[in-house]
């Protein structure tokens, strides 16, 4: 568990400590193009990896993006297939993460997919353990309520094994039962494409978090310099965790 103080504060830079970022717009990326929408989640996966190496190296400490949510099953078989191999491909480059210093670390239930996806993960997490630089999550099979409810059943069991009493149960107790127990809150979640909503991505952890949506930009084409005018919109709030200021 971070400690209290990085979990609610910028770092010296005035720069976010840990940001959110929802990869929305692929598919009408590639419709723009009249390409089909598997071409824009290949698309979105190439500036996924830009932006990660972008945010390493301008010093940001944790990133976390949204690849697949729980309810992203309901999309057809052979879409969800696509993002499946392209998540396959990524993975089978991840040892390239721990030589640039990136820690990397999945968050959801990967027990959904197939075996030999499930120990790619757990060796990108295990190669890059020790890497000191970029934190970078990937929510994957994900979803925040599926989180929550993950969570109160590991709680419910604990307490009745006799391992503690629902008395003892208090939000960081229940922080620690999250995927993202090693993570600190999310201080600011970023969505390109102009939708302007969650879709039940760290629901617990954005409690005190600023959002930047930006109506102009479709995640393919975020850049570097896309991060940098959300970074600098952040800079400009004023956030008081419910004081004063
Ligand atoms: C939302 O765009 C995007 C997704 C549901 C998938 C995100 C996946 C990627 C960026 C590619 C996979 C990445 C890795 C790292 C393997 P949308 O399809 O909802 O776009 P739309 O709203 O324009 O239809």
């Amino acid at each position: 568990m971070v400690p209290e103080a990085v979990c609610m504060s910028e770092n010296q830079t005035g720069l976010p400590v840990h940001i959110g970022i929802i990869m929305d717009g692929n598919g009408r990326w590639a419709k723009k193009r009249g390409l089909p929408r598997k071409l824009g989640h290949k698309a979105g996966a190439n500036t996924f990896r830009e932006i990660a190496r972008y945010a390493n190296k301008i010093g940001i400490q944790y990133m976390t993006a949204y690849v697949f949510s729980t309810e992203n099953w309901k999309r057809p078989k052979e879409e969800v297939d696509s993002i499946i191999e392209l998540l396959r491909a990524y993975l089978n480059e991840m040892d390239g993460y721990a030589k640039e210093n990136i820690r990397v670390r999945f968050l959801g239930d990967r027990t959904a997919f197939d075996q030999d996806i499930q120990q790619k993960m757990q060796r990108a997490e295990e190669k890059s353990a020790s890497a000191t630089g970029l934190n970078l999550s990937l929510a994957i099979n994900y979803g925040g309520r599926a989180e929550l409810v993950h969570a109160a059943r590991k709680l419910a069991a604990a307490a009745a094994a006799g391992e503690l009493s629902p008395s003892d149960i208090d939000e960081d107790m229940m922080g620690r039962y999250l995927y993202t127990c090693d993570l600190p809150d999310v201080d600011l979640i970023i969505r390109p494409s102009g939708e302007y909503r969650l879709s039940n991505f760290l629901i617990w952890q954005a409690a005190y978090a600023e959002y930047v949506f930006l109506d102009q930009v479709l995640w393919p084409d975020f850049k570097p310099a896309t991060l940098d005018q959300a970074l600098a919109e952040y800079q400009r709030r004023n956030r008081r965790f419910g004081g004063i200021g």
